[in-house]
């Protein structure tokens, strides 16, 4: 019925591809920002505790039913629910979470469109295009539409070519460059008069806000999203990964990845932010907060590099490059999640479901892009806010309750023999079946207050 499963060549090709799904926009700019914004340090160690307590089971949780069931996330979810209000729940779920990614996607090349013009804006300066300079630096509808459509046939011309020549060899060419230019653009910004101050916003921790539930839920939010869960990209790349690999080493080496580009990005983004300050540009909004938002982006740092001079303009195509890249290996898995659930589920090529599908979800970016101010944040935060967290507790509880206990054990044990002695074997299985579905629902309740 459908062409040939696809798979991982080697470890190295699912790491990168898996890192480069969870690496994105949410660690190079939500990451720093949410930070500086809400206690420093307080809020790096509150991220990396939720991050190995929450979100690494979690991952792992959809690593195990992809690879058990090597399929896409619908087809998984009803082969584990062997009744038919399971199987029919298995379903529901499993397409609310494409629907999801596909939602994610929508708003994300929005914004990843965003940054392929400010990439464009230096380039088309050092050839000498001075109106394509002008107009990519401008906020038209027919820009803001070009772009993202632009950044969304990328992203599908990568998925039509599959699983290895496709999302696996780009992640495999593009995440390397991503970590020589964040080092690059680090050692330059953090010799810059004022950098010092900006590592001080990051480092030194507030404890105080420890306190405030919305810290916690806000680190929760960012881990889960960071770590792309719920949405099916996950479970169908360790669907992609072969038997012989470790699963909980696999999502460790993921997780860790993950957090450290986020980490490391914050030692870029704040001291670049308190380097613009020394030199006279406004980094707080006019109510004294840090501005961390589209303005820090798409003016606090084009106007650092502005007066910067040449040197200038060489960082703003590689910061933008780099923001660019992160998005690509992100917005190729989320396009992933929804491919793979009709390529295998209907007579649909790769290629025609991965344009079908890219089509439809430009459609709805124009839609966000012609009513931003009431669509954008409403969509960020039904996807993000409220679905990711949910679909986290409902994958957690298959996995719990749903898989046969012999089948999770058996999928732990592919590829790690030794895993037996380890904590993570005695721990996991009752973690996920009760304790990390009830914390992030607890966190989930204190949103809705
Ligand atoms: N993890 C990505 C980021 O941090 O930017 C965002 C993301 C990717 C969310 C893939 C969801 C997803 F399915």
């Amino acid at each position: 019925m459908s062409e040939p499963r696809g798979q991982f060549s080697s470890k190295i090709g699912f790491l990168m591809a898996a890192s480069g799904s969870a690496v994105g926009l949410g660690n190079i700019w939500g990451f720093p920002t949410q930070a500086a914004s809400n206690g420093g340090g307080a809020f790096v160690l509150a991220y990396l505790v939720l991050a190995f307590l929450l979100a690494y089971p979690a991952l792992m949780a959809e690593l195990v039913i992809g690879r058990h069931a090597r399929a896409n996330i619908v087809t998984a979810l009803d082969q584990l629910g062997e009744r038919p209000l399971t199987k029919r729940l298995g379903r529901a779920v499993g397409y609310y979470g494409v629907l999801i990614a596909g939602l994610i996607l929508s708003f994300y090349a929005i914004v990843a469109g965003w940054m392929l013009a400010e990439f464009g804006k230096p380039v088309a300066h050092l050839i000498g295009w001075s109106g394509a300079e002008q107009w990519l630096g401008g906020d038209s509808l027919v820009r803001n539409l070009l772009v993202c459509g632009i950044f969304t046939a990328f992203t599908v011309a990568i998925i039509a070519k599959g699983v290895e020549d496709g999302i696996e060899a780009w992640s495999t060419r593009l995440m390397p460059l991503l970590f020589i230019i964040l080092l690059g653009l680090i050692l330059y910004v953090l010799v810059q008069p004022g950098a010092t101050d900006g590592l001080k916003t990051y480092l030194i921790p507030d404890f105080r806000q420890l306190a405030d539930p919305g810290l916690l839920l806000s680190a929760m939010g960012q881990a889960f999203f960071s770590l792309s869960l719920g949405v099916g990209t996950m479970l169908i790349y360790g669907s992609y990964l072969r038997k012989d690999d470790s699963l909980p080493r696999m999502g460790a080496a993921v997780t860790l990845l993950d957090i450290s580009i986020a980490f490391t990005a914050g030692l870029l983004i704040l001291p670049a932010m308190y380097v613009a300050q020394h030199q006279g540009i406004a980094i707080y909004g006019d109510n004294g907060e840090l501005l961390a938002g589209p303005g820090l982006i798409f003016q606090v740092l084009p106007s650092l590099f502005a007066n910067m001079g040449g040197a200038g303009t060489w960082l703003s195509v590689a910061f933008f490059a780099l923001m660019s890249i992160a998005a690509l290996t992100s917005s190729i898995s989320m396009l992933e999640a929804p491919v793979s659930v009709v390529t295998e589920r209907t007579r649909l090529k790769r290629s025609g479901a991965a344009w079908s599908i890219g089509a439809v979800i430009f459609v709805i970016s124009a839609l966000i892009i012609a009513n931003m101010s009431t669509l954008f944040d409403a969509t960020v935060s039904l996807t993000t806010e409220y679905s990711q967290p949910l679909l986290g507790i409902a994958l957690c509880l298959f996995v719990g309750w749903i898989m046969h206990r012999n089948q999770l054990l058996n999928e732990l044990k592919a590829g790690h023999q030794d895993i037996e002695h380890s904590l993570f074997w005695k721990i996991w299985p009752f973690y996920v079946r009760i304790i990390c579905p009830l914390l992030i629902l607890l966190a989930f309740i204190q949103t809705l207050r």
